[in-house]
């Protein structure tokens, strides 16, 4: 059965990174339900990372994804949660560059902190963002008919 994640293209992506991203999204034979671009408040920013609330970088990355538009993305394809996540790499680009060398964080991230996209960890996460994100419009009929 298919899947939806949301993904996010953070600020400050160049937007020759961010083309190639969309590019390699479609190769890699996800489905773009939807596409957005958005520039966050703190507030909802806020919301988004509130599981990290309690982390000594949790101003820093909220500063972070205020700072310019974000690409916000339903994602749809079998097993899109752990595809996307796979596409990505780990969070820290440094250790991308030395497990996944290929992924979208080894080759694009500046840092642990501005490491250039985001995914949903769990399908319950992803259907909780996914609505935070999209609204009325990612409302389960009408993201699969997208
Ligand atoms: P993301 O996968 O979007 O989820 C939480 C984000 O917090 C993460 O990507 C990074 O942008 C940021 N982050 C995670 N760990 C750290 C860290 N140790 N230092 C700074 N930023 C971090």
């Amino acid at each position: 059965p298919k899947e939806h994640t949301l993904a996010v293209i953070k600020p400050d992506t160049p937007e020759e990174h961010r083309e190639e991203i969309l590019k390699e999204i479609q190769a890699r034979g996800f489905t773009i339900s939807q596409l957005q671009e958005t520039v966050l408040s703190r507030e909802m920013a806020e919301e988004f990372y509130k599981e990290h609330q309690e982390k000594p970088f949790f101003s820093q990355l909220v500063d972070y994804m205020c700072r310019g538009p974000c690409t916000m993305l339903i994602l749809t394809k079998e097993n899109a949660v752990e595809e996307w996540r796979a596409m990505m790499g780990p969070t820290d680009p440094s250790k991308a560059k030395e497990t996944a060398p290929e992924s979208l964080r080894a080759r694009f991230a500046k840092d642990i902190l501005e490491n250039t996209v985001h995914g949903s960890s769990n399908k319950q996460h992803a259907q909780e963002k996914i609505h935070f994100v999209f609204g009325e419009i990612s409302s389960e009929s009408e993201v699969v008919s997208a």
